[in-house]
């Protein structure tokens, strides 16, 4: 039996849409052998599906099909600390972990690029693929189903404060939103600040982020799906982020912080958004995983 860890990721970092993201420190990890037929098990007794529908036995499927070999099951299980359909990339992990999993049972034919192509192919943009696989900060292009992605570290002074709902949002029905087109005006707006994000992220230039992390192609037409937007980022401010942003498709939202902003956060944040209504909430502080998904032979 082989276990595979996948990092948490969060997308777009506010301005960089369907192109930036990072790995974070919060992991779903997957057990999987070869086996004749589907068994698939929580560890969490969390409510997944069962059946060849489970998004790591798909994706395993999918490789094996890739490599015209047929896939006579597997065994499975899995315990998922990435909270579900919350911005975190809990379906990119899965993903991940399957076609990791399956590469390996078949000699590794594929080489990480192709993983990498394989898994944006099925997922459909690579800003929380790219990431799980790879670890860092990534920008990701996908051009003639190639992705040309490059990971890079992020400055040890910033750490990620996310604050997580108690309601998932469908990434479906959040993209369902969003306009068929932009102005050039709007299309500008973003290019400059996700240029912007990657530099500032990289370098630690920190007093940049919170102009880098403003957006306009698609948390404006987003906010409506999470009560208190609005007010949670004018809390995170007063808390002292650096930059705030929507994770992902939401409806996390991630502050970024640094050391001072990690304790103040963990002392009133949650504190706050309850004396303003918003409840349910929990925070989690977590840093970047350098490293990105790992098979661990136990
Ligand atoms: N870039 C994607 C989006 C991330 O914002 O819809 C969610 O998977």
């Amino acid at each position: 039996m082989i276990r595979i860890e996948v990092p948490a990721t969060s997308a777009n970092l506010g301005s960089g849409f369907d192109c930036l993201g990072l790995a974070l420190t919060m992991y779903n990890q997957v057990w999987m052998e070869e086996a004749d037929g589907v068994e698939i098990i929580s560890r969490d007794g969390l409510s997944i599906p069962v059946d060849e529908s489970n998004l790591i036995y798909w994706s395993a499927k999918k490789l094996y099909e890739r490599c015209s070999r047929r896939l006579p099951g597997l065994h499975i299980e899995q315990q998922s600390d990435i909270p579900m359909a919350r911005g975190l990339g809990s379906s990119s992990a899965c993903i991940v972990a399957g076609l990791l999993g399956a590469n390996r049972f078949l000699g590794s034919p594929l080489s990480m690029q192709e993983l990498v192509n394989l898994a944006c192919e099925i997922e459909g943009h690579p800003d929380n693929i790219a990431p799980a696989f790879l670890g860092g900060l990534v920008t990701s292009a996908m051009e003639g189903g190639r992705v040309h992605s490059i990971s890079v570290p992020v400055s040890p002074k910033i750490h990620f404060a996310a604050l997580i709902p108690p309601f998932e949002l469908k990434t479906e029905v959040a993209r369902g939103a969003l306009p068929e087109e932009y102005s050039r005006r709007d299309a500008v707006y973003n290019l400059s600040r996700s240029a912007l994000m990657t530099a500032a992220l990289f370098s630690g230039s920190l007093e940049n982020l919170r102009v880098a992390v403003q957006d306009r192609l698609h948390q404006p037409y987003r906010m409506k799906f999470i009560p208190g937007f609005e007010t949670v980022i004018r809390m995170s401010y007063e808390l002292g982020s650096l930059g705030t942003y929507l994770s992902g498709a939401g409806p996390t939202m991630i502050s970024i912080v640094d050391d001072e902003g990690v304790k103040i956060f963990r002392e009133h944040a949650v504190a706050h958004m309850e004396e303003m209504g918003i409840s349910g909430w929990r925070l989690e502080i977590l840093e970047t995983d350098p490293k990105g998904a790992r098979i661990c032979i136990d």
